[in-house]
């Protein structure tokens, strides 16, 4: 009788597999490329897709002792069967997309960006370098994004389908996606920055060029928000901001170095500005997100004992205590935890 109901479930209609989408909490950099990477190996995914702003983003893998530095190649590219999409909200430099494919021996077959994808082009950059607001008082990453967005909204920005050296990725990657969720296929959609980066939810105008949030991810791909099974929140286990504008809590210099806290952008360079774990700014993004579930990076930071540590049973108490804590005030299930750089340093506490 049960094995019935689960073929009867099987055949119709009852979807099996997830459609995640994974955003950051804080202001980026919140470990989103490990956590990306984690899922798309553990989970074996059919499709990583990335949605956000463009190249701007900076991801970081770590997997069999490779280092991989992504902004325009999802970091599920880690997981050699999966499909590496960019959805047609994203921007798209040709040149950096060409250099990973290069540098990191991607199979370009393995690549699809959509036809509407935007394209950056040197121009952009150059207004960029040359905007004292950009680059003084934004503190932007001066990569063309924000610059070849104002052209999108003014309808003058080439987009990729017109540009002959990305003509053998181009497709359609909302029908794509569409066609794997029929076929209960396993997509997962990477987002970029964090919530607080967004141009409407964050701290204007020390802001990204666009929205970053959920919302405008499922949009970014081509997806409705009754498509997504699971929102997967990102947050670090404190707080860090390049760039200027508000970072409440901030530490001096010398107290994030005293803390280990130091870390330095992945695009930029720059020392990254630091802040306790803060629940306010948490609570508002669960909500901008509807986050259903959260990932805790960095946790081996302030538990340098439970570093590697790859199951719940292997914690301190300490640790365990504090997740437990961060967990009941915030009223959603942390699932995954991570706890050192490589891609497989990690707890899945998924059902
Ligand atoms: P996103 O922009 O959100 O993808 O984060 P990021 O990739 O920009 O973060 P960053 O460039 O700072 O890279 C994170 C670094 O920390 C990478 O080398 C990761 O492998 C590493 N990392 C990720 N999670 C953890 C963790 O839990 N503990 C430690 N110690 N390192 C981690
Ligand atoms: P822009 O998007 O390059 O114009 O930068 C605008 C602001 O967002 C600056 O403060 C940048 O430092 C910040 N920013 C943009 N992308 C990222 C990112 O991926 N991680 C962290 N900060 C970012
Ligand atoms: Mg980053």
């Amino acid at each position: 009788m049960l094995l019935i109901v689960f073929i009867f479930l099987d055949t119709f209609g009852e979807k099996l597999m997830p459609v995640y989408l994974v955003v950051g909490g804080f202001f980026g950099d919140e470990g989103k490329g490990s956590v990306v990477g984690f899922l798309a190996l553990r989970d074996k995914v059919d499709i990583c897709v990335r949605g956000g702003v463009g190249p701007n983003a900076g991801h970081t893998v770590n997997y069999m002792g490779q280092t991989y530095k992504l902004r325009q190649i999802p970091s599920g590219f880690i997981y050699e069967k999966c499909k590496l999409l960019i959805g047609p909200g994203v921007l798209v430099n040709p040149d950096v997309l060409f250099e990973e494919i290069e540098k990191y021996h991607v199979d370009p077959r393995r690549i699809g960006i959509d036809k509407n994808a935007g394209v950056i082009e040197k121009e952009h950059i150059n207004r960029e370098k040359e905007s004292s607001h950009l680059k003084k008082k934004i503190g932007s990453t001066l990569t063309g994004c924000g610059q070849a967005n104002a052209d999108r909204a003014l309808r003058i920005l080439r987009i990729a389908r017109e540009v002959e050296r990305l003509r053998q990725f181009i497709t359609d990657v909302p029908e794509e996606i569409w066609s794997a969720i029929d076929n209960n296929k396993k997509i997962l959609v990477e987002g970029t920055q964090g919530t607080f980066l967004s141009l409407y939810h964050g701290f204007y105008p020390y802001v990204t060029s666009k929205d970053v949030t959920a919302g405008t991810l499922c949009g970014d791909v081509g997806i409705g928000p009754k498509d997504v099974d699971e929102v997967i929140l990102v947050f670090k286990v404190y707080v860090t901001r390049v760039g200027a504008g508000p970072l409440p809590g901030e530490l001096p210099e010398d107290e994030i170095k005293r803390r280990g806290w130091e870390e330095y952008g992945t695009v930029t360079g720059r020392l990254r500005r630091a802040a306790p774990f803060n629940y306010e700014l948490a609570r508002r993004a669960i909500r901008l997100n509807s986050a259903s579930q959260i990932a805790i990076t960095k946790l081996d930071v302030i538990f340098p004992k439970d570093k590697g540590k790859k199951s719940w049973d292997e914690l301190s108490r300490e640790a365990k205590e504090f997740i437990l804590e961060l967990e009941r005030n915030l009223g959603v299930p942390i699932t995954i935890i991570r706890t050192g750089p490589d891609v497989y340093d990690a707890i899945d506490r998924r059902k």
